[in-house]
């Protein structure tokens, strides 16, 4: 089934130059980028984004993180694309992500993750929605 998924390329992996190593393996794995755009997010709109986590303790980091750089935010179309997406950027911490996952390959660690991935078909509607309103279902 064609699914949409959002897929961020965070200012760990841009700053190492990975931005085009990433999306090869999201291409050679049959997901299309269908929408991009490469920003810097504000406090708020990354607060607003993982406003999931705010009760974690890692949330102001991870703020401190998202909006330490540019990121480049993109849709994903494919089949199964928020499944393959996951599957393709490996566990969130990159100790624990398989081999050859864009997480082992690119990560630092668990904050410093290379990319964010939707992770169910709610969350992907909302988060598609957050970045690219006129994209629709
Ligand atoms: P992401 O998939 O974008 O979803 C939430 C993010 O919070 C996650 O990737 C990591 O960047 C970060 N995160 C999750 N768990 C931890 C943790 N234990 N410590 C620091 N950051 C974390």
């Amino acid at each position: 089934m064609s699914e949409k998924t959002l897929s961020i390329i965070k200012p760990d992996a841009v700053l190492k130059n990975k931005i085009g190593a990433i999306i090869s393996r999201f291409e050679d794995n049959n997901l299309k980028v269908i929408a991009a755009q490469m920003l810097m997010l504000s406090r708020e709109q990354a607060g607003a984004f993982y406003s999931v986590h705010k009760e974690r303790p890692f949330y102001q980091g991870l703020l401190d993180f998202m909006t330490s750089g540019p990121v480049l935010v993109m849709t994903l179309e494919g089949n199964n694309a928020i499944t393959k997406n996951r599957e393709l950027m490996g566990a969130t911490d990159p100790a624990k992500a398989d081999t050859g996952t864009i997480r082992a390959d690119f990560a630092d660690n668990v904050e410093a993750n290379a990319v964010h991935g939707s992770d169910s078909p709610e969350t992907a509607a909302t988060e598609i929605a957050f970045f690219f309103p006129n994209l629709g279902g």
